[in-house]
């Protein structure tokens, strides 16, 4: 029996113990744990609060300890609730009592919320290096198929040609403001709260800016009741998480509709693709399928915390113990989905043949007549009402651009020469040469910032 529970005449009912115990998800809590509680111990001693010696004894225990459960040979107790327990129980199991020490000016309040901000802080750089892994694809994709055209959409309506790699470098800038949000979120989560205490601080002449150091924050907590129940620092992982899988989300859909016969612009390497049990012929995106359905997850996991919180006083609450679950498989998502996505997207096939068809396709290089019209003085205005004319003559007649003679463009206007014959895909994409356009000057540009960006 622990001693959390000296005061009680009787053990815990059985679905009670199970249903207050954390110890099924927050085992993964341990080297934090254990690196928080050795940074404390050396603390104390420092301090004078504990000798030098008992320090040395507890930090020994505490690494076996991290070795037993490396190893597998560690038995988690459920009776012992938390991981915290967890530890402490077999501490003492192990040195004996000098083991008991260690929770001296401290307590699992400020330790669970250190826990949780050392995880949190090794999530963000596992998370920022998916996302660079993850752009890199990008690059190498947008980079391969430097040339390719396809379609731009509007309204899933074809609009204007655009090259492929101007495509896909529009969600290399959406995972670099992710980047930004992760960075900034990591600002906020790199304070230590250890040193708060259960919820007024600690009764002994500790030394804060030590264990900050040790434990490689930049800052400590500056009010003991915020420190010990704010969980902030999550929510706003899970936000920027929230946003990043709503980002992987949308080029799933694109990645669904482009491996689709309709669209037919892409095929998705074997090893990232799918059968069916019943139809043979099938290749299924079921990769990118779930990642559009896991972002509901991470959704949810983000709901869940800020519910979770809104109604809770100061300080510390066990509600709070609900912040694991959620946020571990917030993370857990979030990398696998930015590592299966990375593969994904470094082993598609562009069907180039089929995109650039696709983008010339169609009355797509409207807009370019118009513009030929402006350039030859007319207002857009009226460039696009007689162009607009043009393109419901053409369909009348089951003609493209290409196919009506001069005779038939001079009905709409004089001003149409021998020169629209010379609108093309390419001449539409080199036009539209304005910063962050398309043209293969502005991809290129855009190509090498993004190089840049990432050290490339
Ligand atoms: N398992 C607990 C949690 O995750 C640790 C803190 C417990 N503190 C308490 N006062 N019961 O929040």
């Amino acid at each position: 029996m622990s001693n959390i529970r000296g005061r009680f005449q009787k053990a815990a009912d059985k679905a009670a113990a199970a249903y207050t115990a954390s110890i099924g998800y927050d085992w993964r809590l341990y080297t934090h744990d254990i690196a928080g509680s050795i940074a404390h111990a050396r603390m104390l001693a420092k301090q004078g609060i504990i000798t030098g010696q008992e320090a040395k004894t507890i930090a020994a225990g505490l690494a076996e300890i991290g070795q037993e459960i490396e190893a597998g040979k560690f038995q988690f107790k459920p009776e012992l609730e938390d991981i915290h327990m967890n530890i402490e129980a077999r501490l003492i199991e192990m040195v004996g009592e000098v083991g008991g020490k260690l929770h001296t000016a401290r307590s699992r309040n400020d330790q669970v919320a250190l826990d949780m901000r050392l995880f949190a802080k090794e999530a963000i750089t596992d998370t920022l290096l998916r996302i660079k892994e993850f752009q890199r694809a990008l690059i190498g994709l947008a980079e391969a198929n430097k040339k390719v055209a396809i379609p731009g959409y509007t309204h899933l309506q074809r609009a204007q040609p655009v090259l492929l790699a101007h495509h896909l470098l529009a969600y290399f800038e959406m995972l670099q403001r992710d980047t930004d949000r992760f960075i900034d979120c990591l600002e906020r989560t790199d304070v230590l709260p250890l040193g708060s205490g259960a919820v007024a601080g600690v009764a002994y002449d500790t030394d804060r800016e030590f264990l900050a150091q040790e434990l490689g924050f930049s800052q400590i907590s500056q009010n003991s009741m915020d420190a010990v129940s704010d969980r902030d620092f999550i929510i706003e992982y899970e936000a920027a998480a929230s946003i990043c899988m709503m980002h992987l989300s949308r080029l799933a859909e694109e990645i669904i509709l482009w491996s689709s016969a309709e669209f037919d612009f892409i095929e998705l390497d074997d090893a990232y693709s799918t059968g069916s049990s019943i139809m043979p012929q099938k290749k299924n995106p079921d990769i990118a399928e779930l990642a559009r359905g896991k972002t509901g997850r991470v959704y949810g996991n983000l709901l869940a915390m800020l519910t979770t919180m809104k109604g809770l006083p100061l300080s510390y609450n066990r509600d709070l113990q609900e912040d694991k679950e959620d946020f571990f498989d917030c993370v857990d998502t979030l990398l696998a989905s930015l590592e299966v996505f990375t593969g994904m997207i470094a082993t598609l096939r562009v069907k180039a043949e089929n995109t650039e068809k696709a983008a010339g396709e169609g009355y797509i290089l409207a807009t370019d007549l118009a513009d030929y019209l402006v350039k030859k003085g007319v207002a857009f205005r009226d460039a696009h009402g007689i162009v607009a004319k043009l393109v419901s003559y053409a369909i009348e007649k089951g003609k493209t651009f290409g196919e009506l003679k001069l005779a038939e463009y001079k009905k709409f206007s004089g001003l149409f020469g021998n020169d629209i014959y010379s609108v093309s895909v390419a001449s539409s994409l080199a036009a539209r040469n304005s910063p962050g356009g398309t043209s293969p000057k502005q991809v290129a540009a855009a190509l090498a910032r993004a190089k840049k960006t990432l050290n490339l």
